[in-house]
C-alpha cells in the first residue's frame, strides 16, 4: 500500500472554532482577574513555537520523557501485549510516540495509530515521517479536540487500544478535572484499554522556572503569541511587547503559573468584539496553568481516574514519570 493510502484524516472540529476564541477572549478580558485559557495557545504560530520550546535546554520535559520511553519501551510493549490501535491525545509531531510505535510494530507487525490534534500541519507533519518508515503502519487521525476527536475516532478504533496521553499534556488541567477527564475517556474506550502517561513530578523551583522561561525567549514568544492571535483573528491591537512574559511555580499548590504583564496602562481595542479592553501599569492575564506532581500525587490520581497502575517509569534524576495503567472494570461508567 502507498504511503498515502494508509493516511485518513478526519475532521473533528465542532462549532464555531473563532467563535468559541472570540467568547473566550470577550469572557476573559472582561474578567477579574483576567485570564485567556491555554488552549487556545495552538494555532498554527503557537504549535510551530511549541515544537521549538521541545527542542530547548530548559525544557527537560520532551528530552527526559524520551529518554525514559526509549529506555523502557519494549517493556511498556510487552506490558500493553497486543494492541491492535494506538490513540494519542495532543500529538504534535509526534516524536516521541514513535519510540513506543516502533516497540509495538516489533511485536505486532500491524498498528493503527489515530493521533488526535487541533493542528492538522503537525500532524500531517508526523504522518509523512512515520509511514515511509513502517509499511505496517496505519493513521487514521482526528484534527480537533480530545473529547471531540475521540468521539470522532469511536468507530475506528480496533480493539484492544492503548491511549497515549504523553509530554505531560495532563499537567494543563488542574488535578481534579484531569482525574474526571481520564475516566471519560477509560469510558470512551473499548473495554480493557491500556493507557500510557506521561507525568512531569515536582522538582527544585529553579529548574521548574528556567523550563518555562528560557534565555532564547521561545517561551515567552509562545506565551505571547496568544496576543497576536487575537490580532490575526479578531482585528486586536496588541502591541504584544507592552506586555512581559511571567513563569513563577506556585509550590504549594504544585503549579507553574504564566501571566502576560502590563508594561504600562493601556487600551487596546478588539475590532470584531467591539470592545477595548483596559489594562492597569503592572495588570496580570493569567494564560496557563502546568501542574507538577508527585509519586503520592499520581497514586491519587490513578485512585480517583479508576485507574490500575501497571508500571511506572522514572529518569534516574526523577524529573518526570511515564506511568502505564488499565482501567478497573468497575470504573468504565
Ligand atoms: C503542552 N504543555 C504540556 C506544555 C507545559 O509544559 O505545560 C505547554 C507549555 N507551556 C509553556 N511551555 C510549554
Amino acid at each position: 500500500m502507498s504511503d498515502s493510502s494508509r493516511l485518513r484524516l478526519l475532521n473533528a472540529m465542532e462549532g464555531d472554532p473563532r467563535g468559541e476564541f472570540a467568547a473566550a477572549v470577550r469572557e476573559g478580558l472582561s474578567a477579574s482577574p483576567k485570564r485567556l485559557p491555554c488552549r487556545f495557545f495552538y494555532d498554527g504560530e503557537g504549535s510551530r513555537l511549541f515544537e521549538r520550546i521541545c527542542q530547548l535546554p530548559e525544557y527537560y520535559l520532551t528530552r527526559v520523557e524520551a529518554q525514559i520511553l526509549s529506555g523502557g519501551a519494549s517493556e511498556i510493549a510487552g506490558c500493553v501485549g497486543t494492541v491492535r490501535s494506538v490513540i494519542e491525545l495532543g500529538s504534535g509531531i509526534a516524536q516521541k510516540t514513535e519510540i513506543l510505535l516502533e516497540a509495538l510494530l516489533r511485536r505486532t507487525g500491524q498498528l493503527l495509530y489515530c493521533p488526535i490534534d487541533v493542528c492538522e500541519d503537525v500532524v500531517q507533519a508526523g504522518a509523512g515521517r512515520m509511514l515511509p518508515r513502517y509499511a505496517g503502519l496505519r493513521i487514521t487521525a482526528a484534527i480537533g479536540e480530545y473529547e471531540a476527536g475521540l468521539a470522532r475516532l469511536q468507530k475506528h478504533i480496533e480493539a484492544p487500544a492503548l491511549l497515549l496521553w504523553l509530554g505531560s499534556n495532563i499537567g494543563n488541567l488542574d488535578r481534579e478535572a484531569s482525574a474526571a477527564f481520564l475516566r471519560r475517556v477509560a469510558a470512551a474506550l473499548p473495554r480493557d484499554s491500556f493507557m500510557v502517561i506521561g507525568v512531569d513530578l515536582r522538582k527544585d523551583r529553579r529548574v521548574l522556572e528556567a523550563a518555562y522561561d528560557d534565555a532564547a525567549g521561545v517561551t515567552s514568544a509562545f506565551n505571547k503569541n496568544i496576543l497576536g492571535r487575537i490580532n490575526r483573528e479578531l482585528g486586536g491591537e496588541f502591541a504584544v511587547d507592552e506586555f512581559e512574559h511571567r513563569a513563577r511555580y506556585v509550590e504549594d499548590a504544585g503549579r507553574i503559573e504564566m501571566h502576560l504583564i502590563s508594561r504600562r496602562g493601556q487600551h487596546v481595542r478588539i475590532e470584531a468584539l467591539g470592545m477595548s479592553a483596559s489594562f492597569e501599569p503592572g495588570e496580570a492575564v493569567h494564560t496557563e496553568d502546568s501542574y507538577k506532581y508527585s509519586e503520592e500525587e499520581v497514586d491519587q490520581l490513578l485512585m480517583r481516574a479508576g485507574l490500575e497502575c501497571l508500571r511506572r517509569d522514572r529518569d534516574d534524576g526523577g524529573r518526570f514519570a511515564v506511568v502505564t495503567a488499565r482501567a478497573m472494570a468497575h470504573a468504565r461508567r
